[in-house]
């Protein structure tokens, strides 16, 4: 069987690099790259870390508005999904690569399977919000990696093709592990000990692109490093705006503040499993920090995570830099965790459930309505 697999933004890479080796051990697998994250540090070293096979197809679609990049996607996906005429595109969480390929490819009546669906923010002013609900409307498969985020698709009337799978997420954090000791070194590299630094990364447009969001962050970045060293990949986006907005120099001429390019996956692992604590507005470095029992402050107005927030160990701000200060240097979590994210095997159980939707033991559309293919040939494109 064919499966397309369409890649964009830096966190997909990470959450596919299991379950594509998983499903070419039957299948033929097509990956495409749209392009969204272009940067060798965004993009090629997650590739090259985790053993992932190269793209065959990357669109290089890059920057823009959420319209133009998603439009400019769906053109160019139209044409290779017709191309390829593939009996499933598998998509994972919330970018705009996800969503383009997911209508585009319902528009051509080809089935979707969503990697992490379900989860919500309950606001639509955030954009991944948008992206995750129209694609969980369009998939045939729903792969659900916590019980809230099945809870929250039912509620919306979805009932079809929902699994209860785990969190790839968790299944790399746990496998990527293994191999994340040799790259101790990044402590030595950045002058760090172990438990003794908070790491950092910020770059959701709500922290980002709001000037009033962005300086309370630095604000406070400013005030906590009186008393932690503090460590920051800094996401392109938030380099920008920084730099726009002369606050950049402010953190880098600090000295307990390092701010660095971001990193691969492994020297990432090193660094969260040793932090002391993570400030952070990422949804994955938010799980990434409970698997790791690192007590995590997410500076949002709400976490799409909130298994993390019930149990205690993530603590959700949005406020002034006085809240965010002491929240982020008196915040202790709770000593136990309840398993939410599964068992570190969800991609096998992803992989499992394809093979069947594939052989055609669950409901599938087996509609194809061909005179798209004549549509794309008389454009010419
Ligand atoms: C995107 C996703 C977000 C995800 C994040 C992961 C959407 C709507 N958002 O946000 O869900 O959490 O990726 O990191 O899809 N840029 C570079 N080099 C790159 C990539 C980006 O310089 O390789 C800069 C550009 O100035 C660009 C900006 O970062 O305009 C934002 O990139 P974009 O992909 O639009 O959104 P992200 O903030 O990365
Ligand atoms: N990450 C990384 N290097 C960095 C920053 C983050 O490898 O410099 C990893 C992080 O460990 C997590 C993923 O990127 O696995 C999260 O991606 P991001 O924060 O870009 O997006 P989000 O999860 O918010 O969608």
């Amino acid at each position: 069987m064919k499966i397309i697999t369409v890649l964009g933004a830096r966190p997909q890479f990470i959450k596919a690099a299991l379950l594509s080796k998983e499903l070419r051990k039957k299948n033929q697998e097509i990956i495409i790259h749209t392009g969204q994250h272009y940067d060798t540090e965004m993009s090629d070293i997650f590739f090259k870390q985790m053993n992932i096979s190269a793209p065959d197809h990357n669109l290089e679609i890059g920057s823009g508005s959420h319209a133009y990049q998603t439009a400019k996607m769906m053109i160019k996906l139209e044409k290779i999904f017709i191309l390829e005429n593939p009996d499933l595109i598998l998509v994972y969480g919330d970018t705009n690569s996800t969503l383009a390929a997911a209508v585009t490819a319902a528009k051509l009546n080809i089935s979707v399977a969503h990697v992490e669906a379900g989860p919500r923010m309950f606001d639509k002013t955030v954009p991944e919000e948008t992206n995750r609900i129209i694609t969980d409307h369009l998939s045939s498969l729903l792969f659900a990696p916590t019980p809230g985020s099945i809870h929250n698709l039912r509620n919306e009337g979805l009932n079809e093709g929902i699994y209860l799978t785990g969190d790839v997420m968790f299944d790399n954090f746990k496998y990527f592990s293994k191999n994340a000791e040799k790259h101790l070194k990044i402590l030595k590299k950045l002058d760090l000990t172990k438990k003794n630094y908070i790491l950092t990364t910020i770059h959701r447009a709500r922290n980002t692109d709001s000037i009033k969001n962005l300086k309370i962050i630095v604000e406070s970045l400013l005030k906590i490093s009186e008393v932690e060293k503090i460590v920051f990949p800094v996401h392109p986006r938030t380099k920008k705006y920084l730099k726009k907005h002369f606050l950049y120099d402010k953190l880098d001429k600090n000295p307990n503040i390092k701010l660095i390019n971001p990193v691969g996956y492994l020297d990432m692992l090193i660094l969260t499993k040793n932090a002391k604590k993570i400030i952070t507005d990422s949804g994955g470095l938010q799980r990434e920090a409970y698997f790791a029992q690192v007590p995590c402050i997410t500076l949002d107005k709400s976490s799409a995570w909130p298994e993390t927030v019930e149990d205690n160990w993530n603590l959700v701000i949005y406020g002034t830099s006085e809240k965010i200060t002491q929240s982020a240097l008196h915040f202790k979590p709770n000593y136990t965790q309840n398993n939410v994210f599964g068992y570190g095997n969800a991609s096998i159980k992803i992989n499992q459930l394809i093979e069947k939707f594939l052989n055609k033991e669950y409901p599938l559309h087996d509609f194809k309505d061909d005179s798209f293919k004549e549509y794309i040939n008389l454009r010419g494109n």
